[in-house]
């Protein structure tokens, strides 16, 4: 058994991590032989992709994927930790799951993730949460079927989760999502230990895949016909410094985009990191996507400087502004958090001046949620929570405006669209982005799916657009 220990998950040293390739071992074949398997996943892309990784595993183990969790015979919990109503949905999810194990107790329950990697959700899960079969953590994917195996032979409940990362695994079979868009990881973990994160904690050291595998894993995606990459990351412009003296996002950008994926994008930015070199290859490349997500938290100085953002307001303006004169029509959205235990009124005040200045074309906006172990769990509070709330509400006030203006400037326009699926509301209406990432509504036949078509556009509204589609 290993357990979570933020001690060692706090530690940086700079290290370049041996490669492995996913192996199964002759045992393990067979384990999941007819039966089947639920996955719930939680939080951000990074967990979706981990998510494809474990389908495919489970796939090779012998496991079929089954969409109704309670005729399963294994449930798996990815797990996000970022604020507290993650958490509480996971922790609600497990009082379902226990009840049912009550009338099916040979059912598997397993939980992954960011969760996993908390030094008091496992001591948690080992008191409370017995019947739990068995919990690995976000370094060790790969050690999935062992875990499973061992649950198997001993009837105890297994907890295998590395406080510390070890190796980076290479060769992990994949299930996509979607025939057309794939996710890439690029770079794991977070060195920047903004304040209020956990994610340095739960996801590790930064550490970048090698060039050449990112670039073979794209060029691959290219010849199976998908449309679209993104590049993944907790802050994919970090990526090569653990790694290259001379090699950066910079390069890695310019030569995704040299393989002739019709589409790249990648996520997320950390303004601190983001070069002007960045910037040109971006206006450059036609097939790079003109929209950047670039979180900016908050708009005072003061509480960035709390936060450890390592920029002032000014620095993100400056920033800001560059991009909007380099990159045509780019779309910048963000990330806001209210509430920070320093914030007070004038400070959100700075941030409200802030989304008046940037007009955002989209915007996540979260009240602080305090995570066990970070530094500002221990800042002094200074609002209420129903003061919280009202900040929050009156923030969405604002960024609503201007999500509808930068859709209102498309009226009438011609974009392409990637045409992801069928509207479930709708079913004759089909649904998909634009280059800037915007969602389009429009009518078309099925054939489209997967396809980039020209669409114009003939409605506007808060979060989407409507349109036809045009032959061009
Ligand atoms: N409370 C609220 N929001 C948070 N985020 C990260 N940590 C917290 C927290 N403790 C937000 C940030 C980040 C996004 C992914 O989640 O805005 O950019
Ligand atoms: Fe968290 Fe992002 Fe800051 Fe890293 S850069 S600590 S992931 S908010």
């Amino acid at each position: 058994m290993q357990i979570p220990n933020y001690k060692e998950a706090k530690k940086r040293e700079r290290k370049v991590f041996q490669i492995e390739e996913f192996q199964l071992e002759k045992e393990w074949e067979h384990l999941g032989d007819n039966k089947t398997y639920f996955i719930k996943t939680y939080g951000c892309q990074m967990n979706e992709h981990d998510t494809e990784n474990i389908k495919a595993i489970l796939e090779k183990l012998g496991f079929q994927e089954s969409s109704n969790w309670e005729e399963s015979d294994l449930i798996l919990l990815n797990t996000c930790s970022i604020r507290e109503n993650a958490h509480n949905k996971a922790y609600g999810m497990l009082g379902r799951i226990k009840h049912l194990k009550e009338s099916r107790p040979d059912i598997l329950v397993g939980v992954c993730g960011c969760m996993a990697q908390e030094e008091g959700v496992v001591s948690q899960i080992q008191e409370k949460y017995k019947f739990v079969n068995f919990v690995f953590g976000t370094h060790n994917l790969y050690d999935l079927p062992k875990v499973l195996y061992q649950s198997g032979k001993t009837h105890h409940q297994e907890i295998e989760v590395l406080p510390k990362e070890e190796k980076l695994v290479e060769g992990f079979p994949v299930k996509r999502e979607s025939k057309h868009k794939a996710f890439v990881n690029i770079i794991y973990g977070c060195d920047k230990f903004c304040t209020y994160c956990i994610v340095p904690y739960t996801r590790g050291s930064q550490r970048s895949r090698h060039k050449e595998d990112i670039l073979r894993e794209v060029e691959q995606l290219v010849k199976d016909g998908y449309q679209e990459v993104t590049l993944l990351g907790q802050n994919v412009n970090a990526y090569g410094k653990d790694l290259y003296e001379d090699y950066t996002m910079e390069n890695l950008l310019e030569d995704v985009a040299k393989t002739n994926i019709p589409r790249v994008r990648f996520m997320t930015s950390h303004p601190w990191d983001f070069t002007d070199g960045m910037i040109d290859v971006i206006a450059k490349y036609d097939n790079i996507m003109n929209a950047v997500h670039l979180p900016v938290q908050s708009g005072s100085s003061k509480v960035l400087k709390q936060m450890g953002r390592r920029y002032t307001k000014e620095d993100y303006l400056t920033l800001f502004s560059k991009m909007k004169e380099k990159i045509p029509n780019v779309a910048i959205s963000t990330d806001i958090i209210v509430g920070f235990p320093t914030e007070e009124e004038e400070d959100f005040q700075e941030t409200l001046d802030l989304v008046k200045t940037c007009q955002f074309d989209n915007a996540y906006s979260f009240v602080f949620s305090p995570r066990e172990g970070t530094p500002a769990c221990k800042f002094e509070n200074k609002t209420s929570e129903e003061e919280k709330n009202q900040r929050l509400y009156r923030l969405n006030e604002e960024l609503n405006k201007y999500f509808l203006k930068s859709n209102e400037k498309l009226l009438g326009k011609t974009v392409k669209v990637l045409v992801d699926g069928v509207n479930p509301t709708n079913k004759t209406a089909l649904y998909g982005y634009t280059e800037s990432n915007k969602l389009v509504n429009f009518d078309g036949s099925i054939d489209c799916i997967g396809k980039i078509v020209s669409v114009k556009i003939t409605d506007s509204k808060t979060w989407s657009l409507d349109g036809t589609i045009v032959d061009e």
